[in-house]
């Protein structure tokens, strides 16, 4: 597939410089088609009947195969969650911590992993997002850290299979920025999450989550997708595998769309949107932007303005047709740049740019 094939699955590209993948990513033809598809047998045919539910059942597992697949495991350790959010409230919720217990984050991490650490009554430390001040936060009480692959505010990669050797503590990797966007090798790590609509361009309420030792995690959130028999109170035998922490039913439409989704994704679209996005980087600045550069650096470009202004550029940006955001209270506006973000979309946002 040719870099003009695959962008033009896109339709709002040719509409909008569409810079937002790492919120949601564009949606293409092929991935609507396939949910319609769906829809449109279970308009026909009921949502209720064996079949329908067995043709679920066997899609549920096509899809898990495909996500181990793309992030290096084994199917038998994915569970298919509906986002980031779910995976991170399904392993602290596992993980049984209370105030004697410690996890390390860091000052860069979105609410769907905060949200999850905070109600897990653990204290909750947070350092700089830097391999030596996270290693140097560990204690004897710490139980896990818990961090971004790539943090959503500047796209800085952190080295999590690093930290992970490092320290020896048991790891929950936000996978919400990374997923779709740079390759990832999610074997050895304990806990890594998975969003759907982000960088794979998938329906919205798709996710996973990779747990390495299901056996080793209880099921504290259990749905009826984590038994294979019950008890008439409730007492349950867990499916094999990392299917006992399927949280939902995830609407048959959007297993199916996702799948198309990853289907889809070019072999070439790690490397050409790594070099697209330091492309980004390079014309921002000499546009007189002052560019975030991490050295270890994903897909999402971010550049520095006055806190109070963000909100105003992304508007005045969204009138000329690009669509970007910032990050509320941190004075940065950030660019999501992908396998199909092209040349011209940079040249159309630095022509926008107030
Ligand atoms: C780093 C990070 N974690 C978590 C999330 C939440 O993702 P989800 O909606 O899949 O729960 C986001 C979404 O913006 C994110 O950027």
């Amino acid at each position: 597939m040719t870099f003009d094939e695959a962008r033009a699955q896109f339709p709002v590209l040719e509409r909008y410089v569409y810079l937002q993948a790492g919120s949601v990513g564009p949606l293409s033809r092929a991935t609507l088609q396939a949910m319609q598809a769906c829809e449109e047998r279970a308009l026909r045919e009921g949502r209720g009947g064996a079949a329908a539910f067995a043709r679920l059942l066997e899609e549920r597992e096509a899809l898990r195969a495909d996500i181990a697949r793309l992030v290096g495991v084994d199917p038998s350790q994915v569970a298919l969650t509906a986002s980031t959010t779910d995976g991170c409230n399904v392993v602290l919720a596992g993980l049984g911590l209370g105030p004697g217990d410690e996890v390390i984050t860091t000052t860069d991490e979105h609410f769907g992993l905060l949200g999850p650490l905070h109600a897990s009554g653990a204290r909750v430390v947070v350092v700089e997002p830097d391999a030596d001040r996270i290693a140097a936060a560990v204690t004897p009480r710490t139980r896990l850290l818990a961090l971004s692959h790539v943090l959503w505010t500047t796209g800085q990669i952190l080295p999590v299979r690093e930290l992970r050797e490092r320290t020896g503590i048991p790891i929950l990797v936000d996978g919400a920025q990374s997923v779709g966007a740079i390759p990832v090798d999610a074997a050895g790590l304990d806990f890594y999450t998975v969003s759907g609509q982000k960088w794979l361009c998938g329906p919205e309420g798709t996710g996973a989550l990779v747990v390495a030792d299901p056996e080793r995690l209880r099921v504290a959130r259990p749905s009826y997708l984590s038994q294979q028999a019950y008890e008439p109170d409730g007492a349950f035998v867990p499916r094999e595998g990392a299917a006992r922490f399927d949280p939902t039913l995830t609407p048959a439409a959007h297993v199916a769309g996702l799948r198309a989704a990853l289907a889809a994704m070019p072999e070439w679209g790690f490397e050409r949107a790594r070099v697209t996005a330091d492309t980004f980087r390079q014309a921002l600045r000499e546009a007189g932007c002052d560019v975030v550069e991490p050295r270890e650096r994903a897909t999402l470009v971010s550049w520095r303005v006055p806190a109070e202004a963000s909100a105003g550029i992304v508007a005045q940006l969204a009138e000329a047709g690009v669509i970007v955001r910032d990050l509320p209270g941190r004075g940065l506006v950030r660019a999501s740049v992908g396998w199909w973000t092209s040349d011209d979309d940079l040249d159309r946002l630095v022509a926008a740019l107030p």
